[in-house]
């Protein structure tokens, strides 16, 4: 076979593909085992909620028409929720769809991004890929330290990225703090607050309330939120983003026009609907989560406080040798080397049974 003449961008060399959580598909065919479970993802273990499955069905007359591109049913429910002006949300394939935009929206070559030690790395993919230098600053007890992030900021700088709470270590960090940080920034500098996580965290009193309040006082502030965890639908793949009109519009001119498809549409329609499964799975996942920490705990592992729907863990051993262990008994972890933490890993809360192979099959391994 000849070699083709063509080549990438040469950032492309330096990217590699995302590596996703082993799907229950891959491994049960694998290694030909029944009933694994899955904790590698942060998925909801509850199912969707039936109101939006009873929308996703009822979208199948209409599978041979073309979405509303702009999704402006979904917009608007959002924004009336969320008691945000018209105009200042905006739907993606994900929200991982939203920081995608952003990088291209407001990133060149030379530009600077902040980002903090061990932050969710799509940040910092996305970036690269536009050619933006990745700038990070060292985590304060595995969390963002927001005061150097600040300080971290040159004329350079055009976007910060802060998750909160953070993926995969499960940190948040206070209104004070975000406050102070919002502060700090000169008004140039988008900051973009991913909140994928946000309603296991909004429990916490000292949590912040960016929408409609910080970003109605910051119009430098974005938001991020995504219809993948609490709301059940990782697979529809909805996330938006809220953000001054301006910004909006900035993300509108650059997004493919029909990014998100007619069943996600009208299930994340439905889904914002069901406020019971939401306080239901809220309900049970902060419940389990309590059990499983203190049942990891009880194996002599060290357990970081979450504010998120999963765990980080410290382990005795490589993460990749306990995950390959793992998945041998049909359990399926996120090892963490991409973050360059060789011995942690990140467990998801699953549902009671899912918790409890895991706990049989942890303590199996660390005997
Ligand atoms: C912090 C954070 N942001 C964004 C995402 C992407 O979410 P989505 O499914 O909406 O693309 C995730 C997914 O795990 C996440 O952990």
């Amino acid at each position: 076979m000849t070699q083709a003449l063509i080549s990438p961008r040469p950032v492309v060399w330096e990217l590699s593909p995302y590596i996703p959580g082993r799907s229950i598909a891959e491994v049960e065919r694998e290694l030909r085992l029944k009933n694994v479970v899955k904790l590698a993802s942060n998925e909801n273990p509850y199912g969707p909620s039936p109101k939006a499955a009873a929308a996703y069905r009822k979208a199948v007359k209409s599978l041979h028409l073309y979405p509303e591109g702009p999704s402006p049913l979904l917009r608007r429910s959002l924004e009336r929720r969320l008691g945000l002006p018209d105009g200042s949300v905006i739907v993606g394939n994900g929200s991982d769809e939203i920081i995608r935009l952003l990088c291209e929206a407001f990133l060149d070559s030379g530009d600077e991004v902040v980002v903090s030690q061990y932050a969710f790395i799509r940040f910092r993919q996305q970036a690269r890929l536009m050619n933006a230098d990745v700038v990070e600053v060292p985590a304060s007890g595995w969390g963002h330290d927001l005061e150097a992030m600040a300080r971290a900021v040159t004329s350079r700088t055009k976007l910060v990225f802060v998750a909160n709470p953070n993926n995969p270590t499960g940190t948040y960090n206070s209104a004070d703090e975000v406050a102070n940080f919002l502060k700090a920034l000169p008004p140039s500098v988008l900051a973009v607050f991913d909140e994928a996580y946000e309603p296991y965290a909004r429990a916490r009193s000292d949590f912040p309330i960016s929408l409609p309040r910080l970003m109605g006082e910051f119009p430098n502030c974005v938001v991020l939120r995504t219809f993948s965890k609490v709301h059940g639908l990782a697979g529809l793949r909805v996330g938006y983003g809220a953000a001054s009109l301006e910004i909006v519009g900035y993300l509108d001119r650059i997004r493919m026009p029909f990014n998100v498809s007619v069943p996600a549409q009208l299930a994340c329609l439905a889904a914002l609907e069901d406020a019971s499964y939401v306080r239901q799975t809220l309900k049970k996942t902060l419940g389990e989560r309590e059990w499983l920490a203190k049942a990891l705990r009880g194996l002599g592992l060290l357990v970081g406080e979450s504010a998120t729907n999963f765990l980080f863990v410290e382990l005795p051993r490589p993460g990749r040798e306990i995950f390959e262990q793992l998945l041998a008994l049909g359990v399926i972890i996120r090892p963490l080397d991409e973050y360059g933490l060789g011995r942690h890993a990140r467990i998801s809360v699953g549902d009671a049974s899912g918790n409890r192979r895991l706990l049989k099959a942890m303590n199996s391994i660390l005997k």
